[in-house]
């Protein structure tokens, strides 16, 4: 699934399909479920078996990314290095704020990378963790690794 804690690529892991079907995507049309537990684990086990990647009994979810604790203090000093790296990792695809880069679709032909600025709604969610998770893991089934 594209939202995964699990590198782009690899199988999703149950708290992914979990985390997705119970928040929903921001700015989409789909919303966080009022499901309980036990349905939003039954819904995810369906939705599983619905997958081609899934029928091998060997298949096996992917390894989490973890988050290495944050080692900026000087938060102005992260957001020039970040706009560095942004620039030689991301422009490629990404329009920003800053850099009026073209962006371009993915190899789907048909997602195309929004532009990185404040307007942008994070499907996947806007806190710390869910942007580092996006980053770190890449997106499954887009161009973005
Ligand atoms: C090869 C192309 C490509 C590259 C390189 C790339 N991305 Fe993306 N990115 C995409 C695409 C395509 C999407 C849109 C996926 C969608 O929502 O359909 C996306 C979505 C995102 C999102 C939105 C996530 C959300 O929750 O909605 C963020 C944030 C993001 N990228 C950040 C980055 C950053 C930071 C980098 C560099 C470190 C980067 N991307 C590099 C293609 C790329």
């Amino acid at each position: 699934i594209m939202f995964a804690s699990v590198k782009a690529g690899e199988l999703a892991t149950d708290a992914d399909y979990v985390r997705v079907i119970t928040r929903g995507l921001k700015g989409t049309n789909m919303l966080a479920l009022p499901l309980e537990p036990k349905e939003v684990e039954a819904v995810t086990q369906y939705v599983k078996s619905l997958s081609a990647k899934w029928t091998d009994p060997s298949a096996k979810a992917g390894t989490p990314i973890t988050a290495a604790a944050d080692p900026w203090t000087d938060e102005a000093a992260a957001v020039a290095k970040g706009k560095e790296l942004v620039k030689a990792h991301c422009a490629s695809c990404h329009a920003t704020a800053d850099n009026e880069g073209t962006g371009s679709d993915s190899s789907y032909g048909f997602l195309k990378a929004p532009k990185l600025d404040k307007g942008l709604a994070l499907k996947a969610g806007d806190a710390p963790a869910d942007i580092y998770r996006v980053i770190a893991a890449g997106l499954g089934g887009t161009a973005m690794t």
